[in-house]
């Protein structure tokens, strides 16, 4: 008998619900939410209103692109968190509501697993390839910047983390600063295809063992450049990709300096990426070096599964499913969570 999993992700501004039969995906339905580009930021309020509005349409999607009747799920997984409480609680009421009418278990989704087990989605007519246990895996996005040994599909330890801000947030919010538009993370990619990555250079944390900071990278960026546009109140416009560039350039080296530390330490060559920030060209390219030059085995996901998407949720929820790891309704949704 087949394994039909519904999966739920509602943790920021994105409202995404996907179909795994067997462990391989049949859909996967993303509506991102353009409602927040003229704040420069995620507004709460609007990303749980937008997420109402959106939930029955996407779910409803998704299960007709996977040609799949909610009659013949076996369960439904939600993302619990971490996140953003109002966006996380619509999806998982809407979970709740959907299992209990159904009568099929409920399956809890820590939303980093998620972003981690992205690289365990089979689909149809895609390559499929995935990292050997034990590895590690760069886990970078808008709200967190992690080094996670996996173990296992459920035995994940995080040995390094930001003290303070994530890559991600410190590069939207030096995008902000340069009036470049929100999200920044795919606007500065861009620019610094173009500009030169030595141009300038920015302060670099020096914190013990594998966790991060990118507090005081933000602050030099914001430092160094209101002295520049001081001399020259164009600057920005004249240097935007020299100054993208040489911002990924520092991102990309405090990341991959750990990382390689870890690995080193740790005798691991199997070496992923996730979350949002790995759709960074800068990221991924600092992976193929590192790969060549110590002999790694890595691990880049397709962009779609970069970002987030309710494939990353519906695969833990089969992984949970199979080792029978159900929740029950009294459970919360959680905003924050140490794995
Ligand atoms: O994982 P994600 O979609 O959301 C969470 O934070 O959970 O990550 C969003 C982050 C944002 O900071 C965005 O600017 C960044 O990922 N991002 C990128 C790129 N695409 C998205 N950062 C650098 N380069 C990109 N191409």
């Amino acid at each position: 008998m087949s394994t039909i999993i519904l999966g739920i992700e509602s943790s920021c501004d994105d409202t995404s619900a996907a179909v795994i039969k067997d462990g391989v995906l049949l859909s996967n339905v993303v509506a991102s939410q353009a409602v927040h580009e003229a704040y420069g930021g995620v507004v709460p309020e609007l990303a749980s209103r937008a997420h109402q509005q959106n939930v029955v349409p996407v779910v409803h999607e998704a299960l007709k692109r996977a040609g799949v009747t909610k009659e013949q799920l076996n369960a439904v997984a939600f993302t619990r968190g971490p996140g953003l409480m109002g966006s996380l609680l619509v999806g998982v009421s809407f979970a709740k509501g959907l299992a209990c009418s159904l009568g099929i278990p409920m399956i809890d989704v820590n939303h980093l697993h998620g972003h981690v087990l992205a690289h365990f989605i089979k689909a149809p007519n895609e390559e499929f390839d995935p990292p050997e246990f034990p590895f590690l895996c760069l886990l970078v996005s808008g709200g967190n910047s992690q080094i996670i040994l996996v173990k296992a599909y459920n035995d994940m330890q995080v040995i390094g983390q930001t003290i303070d801000d994530a890559a991600g947030e410190a590069i939207d919010k030096c995008s902000k600063v340069m009036g470049l538009g929100y999200p920044g993370g795919p606007i500065i990619d861009k620019l610094a295809r173009q500009g030169n990555p030595s141009a300038y250079t920015f302060s670099k944390p020096h914190i013990p063992d594998y966790n991060y900071s990118f507090s005081g990278l933000k602050t030099s960026f914001l430092y160094s450049l209101r002295e520049w546009l001081h001399e020259d109140p164009d600057f920005i416009e004249h240097h935007k990709e020299d100054l993208a560039a040489s911002l990924e350039a520092t991102v990309v080296d405090i990341l991959m300096t750990k990382l390689r530390k870890a690995a080193k330490d740790l005798n691991v060559k199997e070496v992923a990426v996730a979350g949002g920030v790995s759709a960074n060209n800068g990221l991924r390219n600092a992976f193929r070096e590192y790969a060549k030059k110590y002999g790694w085995k890595v691990y880049i996901p397709k962009f779609s599964y970069t970002t987030d998407n309710a494939a990353m949720i519906a695969i833990t929820g089969y992984f949970k499913y199979l080792d029978k790891q159900f929740c029950t309704i009294d459970q919360p949704a959680y905003s924050r969570v140490i794995i």
